[in-house]
């Protein structure tokens, strides 16, 4: 007999929250991705087929969830205070010997924590799940942000096991791992957008993002440190409290210990600095808190910091030198990076010799100028920064971005608004590596084989120039590189032929035009249907394409305008891709045609994605911004920010009645 619907995806979601719980929380999977996808996605048709089977702690419901106009403030159980902190050996002995005091010679233990540099987060459960997650705040009301917590995947939506049996708190830190952060600087700099100054800030913004979406790509990380009660410790002691919270599911941090003293607590404090770069997130020091939840009460509060607790902060790690000159580095996209070359000096025990200068904006930010002595600092990224100048140079010469590409003389622009100068040949040696790389990824070309290790050959052999060459290359060719076998070059060959017939979306993706990606490439080739017209269109008419604005159309505009890359063109013509797609007809007519709504806050029965579907199978367009061009702003109950541009630019307003008449009433005319 087949197993009843209920019970099947009561089945899953154990096995999901489960294989989420090695995952996110042990560090440690035991399927693969694609096993894991397999289950998620039986589970969501499941509950697509069955929506009454869905229920709020659904794995299948991390993402998702509306945007929303703005936070609700909610008030803590008990304030959520910060610490006070120790910047040396000496100040934490003065904290050790008022402790001693307080606790009139008692004895007593400390726990050892990582201080880990992100934001502190509550969050409530209730009957057994996640209810409500709070932001601290001021420290007394913070922001209800439950649904972006929601998608962090280390924290659980239901407890495991019967470690905690009443409604709680849990209190912890939000962190971004660094690698989620690097990704996502990356990905703001593709977009022209301003990169993050550390994890610390990213995680900030992911957390307060308005679009659980963007929480959700950001994957940020949640490590929980206190167990409440009505506001109050739940167990007798800080480590019971630790471990009964991993035994609930939670991630607690590994790096913990007890000490009986300071001595131990000092040496907690050495073992960790020195790991502190090989950790995947950043910490800044070392938490210490009174084991006892008796003496913690004892020792009591000031107003601003509990008097049990103190964060000793690891000595910033800087020092100063000359800066000698910046060079230009240049990357995939064209981007330059000015690169500090430095007088070697020791930082935190590493000699360091470059620094990155991101930008020129950065480099007009610290007003820095070769010749000057600049403070540098070695955080937990492993490039340094130059973080301010200490002294002019006496023979100081400012900076210039070179006029022409330092590698392939091509030219370089600016374009207004971004913070980066590019060199816009396509085919420029520094970008041919990762043009290569990108334009035989998967998603884009889908060239198998074609890595890191093949691409470095083939560039050192001169046997390539520009992604076109790929198409003349042989199997003769190939052998005579290092570790290849007969079988893996003619597969390798056999899929750059195959790679001919990719789609028009994905040719254009791959040529890596900047802030091209593969949603605008699909926009692109939908509405002009084929790659000439996209290479010959004006600004202007770049424009008409949805979400294609002034810097993308200006960007297009540029890449084609180029002679290198117009030579790029014919080539690949030659080699027979797919020019061609198929142009997507436009909606014409449609009782709503010409005009654009903006959609805002809950609707009484249509969900968000529906009233958009019904307004542009009318014809209408729906934009996420309201302005001045905007025909209607159609509100729901809890609009915000929009409802007032709309008021303030006098766009008329539609609540759902309104559009729903308005849909008749035009569809008869
Ligand atoms: S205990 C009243 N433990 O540091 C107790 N805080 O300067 C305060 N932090 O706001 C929190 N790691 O955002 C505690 N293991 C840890 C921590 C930690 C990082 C942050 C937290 C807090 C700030 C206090």
């Amino acid at each position: 007999m087949k197993e009843s619907p209920a019970k099947r995806a009561t089945e899953l979601r154990k096995q999901l929250e489960h294989h989420e719980y090695r995952y996110y929380v042990l560090d440690a999977p035991e399927i693969s991705d694609a096993e894991y996808d397999v289950l998620i996605r039986e589970l969501k048709a499941l509950e697509e087929a069955h929506p009454e089977l869905r229920t709020p702690d659904s794995p299948t419901q991390r993402v998702g969830g509306q945007p929303r106009e703005g936070f609700v403030k909610v008030a803590h159980s008990s304030p959520m205070l910060s610490l006070d902190n120790a910047l040396n050996e000496q100040e934490l002995r003065e904290f050790d010997t008022r402790v001693q005091t307080l606790l009139k010679g008692e004895p007593y233990e400390y726990v050892a924590e990582l201080k880990l540099d992100g934001l502190s987060m509550a969050a409530q459960y209730e009957s057994r799940q996640l209810h409500q997650a709070i932001t601290r705040g001021d420290g007394r009301v913070g922001e209800d942000v439950t649904n972006n917590a929601r998608t962090i995947r280390s924290l659980p939506l239901r407890l495991r096991g019967n470690a905690i049996s009443n409604a709680f708190e849990v209190r912890g830190e939000v962190v971004m791992q660094r690698s989620s952060f690097e990704r996502l600087n990356e990905e703001q700099e593709k977009e022209g957008l301003k990169r993050f100054a550390n994890p610390r800030n990213a995680a900030a913004g992911a957390l307060r993002a308005l679009d659980p979406g963007i929480t959700a790509a950001r994957r940020l990380d949640y490590f929980a440190y206190f167990l409440l009660e009505n506001g109050k410790p739940m167990l007798p002691s800080h480590w019971q409290s630790l471990e009964r919270l991993a035994e609930a599911g939670f991630k607690v941090n590994n790096h913990r210990r007890k000490c009986k003293d300071l001595d131990e607590l000092l040496q907690f404090i050495r073992d960790t600095e020195s790991r502190r770069d090989a950790l995947p997130y950043e910490t800044d020091g070392v938490v210490a808190k009174i084991d006892s939840i008796a003496q913690q009460e004892r020792l009591g509060w000031t107003s601003k910091a509990p008097r049990w607790a103190i964060a000793f902060k690891y000595p910033a790690r800087q020092a100063a030198t000359v800066l000698e000159n910046i060079e230009v580095q240049v990357g995939r996209t064209g981007a330059l990076t000015p690169v500090a070359h430095l007088k070697p000096v020791t930082v935190g025990g590493v000699t360091v010799s470059r620094a990155t200068l991101h930008n020129e904006d950065e480099i007009v930010r610290l007003a820095v100028e070769i010749g000057d002595t600049v403070l540098v600092e070695r955080s937990g990224d492993v490039i340094p920064k130059i973080v301010r100048v200490v002294e002019q140079g006496k023979d100081r010469r400012p900076f210039q971005i070179p006029k022409h590409c330092p590698i392939c003389k091509g030219h370089i622009v600016r374009e207004e608004g971004e913070a980066a100068s590019r060199c816009v040949n396509a085919s420029c040696p520094a970008r041919l590596r990762e043009t290569l790389l990108h334009f035989s990824a998967r998603g884009v070309m889908d060239i198998d084989g074609l890595g890191d290790a093949l691409v470095d050959q083939l560039l050192a052999r001169g046997l390539v120039h520009s992604v076109a060459d790929l198409y003349h290359l042989t199997v003769p060719q190939l052998l005579e590189l290092e570790r290849m076998g007969e079988k893996s070059a003619s597969k390798v060959i056999k899929n750059i032929e195959k790679s001919r017939s990719q789609p028009l979306p994905r040719v254009l993706n791959g040529l890596g035009i900047p802030f091209v990606g593969e949603r605008t490439a699909q926009l692109l080739a939908g509405h002009f249907g084929d790659l000439d017209r996209i290479a010959n269109a004006s600004v202007e008419t770049l424009q008409e394409v949805d979400e294609v604005g002034p810097k993308v159309a200006e960007s297009i505009k540029q890449f084609f305008g180029e002679v290198r890359n117009r030579d790029l063109v014919e080539k690949l013509r030659r080699a027979g891709l797919q020019f061609a797609g198929e142009k997507q007809p436009k909606k014409k007519g449609g009782p709503l045609a010409g005009l654009t709504f903006v959609v805002t806050g809950t609707l009484p029965t249509l969900k968000r994605e529906e009233a958009k579907a019904r307004i542009e199978e009318a014809g209408g367009k729906v934009a996420g911004s309201v302005s001045s061009k905007t025909s209607y702003l159609l509100a729901g109950e809890e609009a915000g920010s929009k409802l007032e541009k709309a008021r303030e630019l006098n766009v008329p307003i539609l609540d759902e009645p309104g559009l729903l008449a308005l849909l008749d009433s035009r569809s008869t005319t």
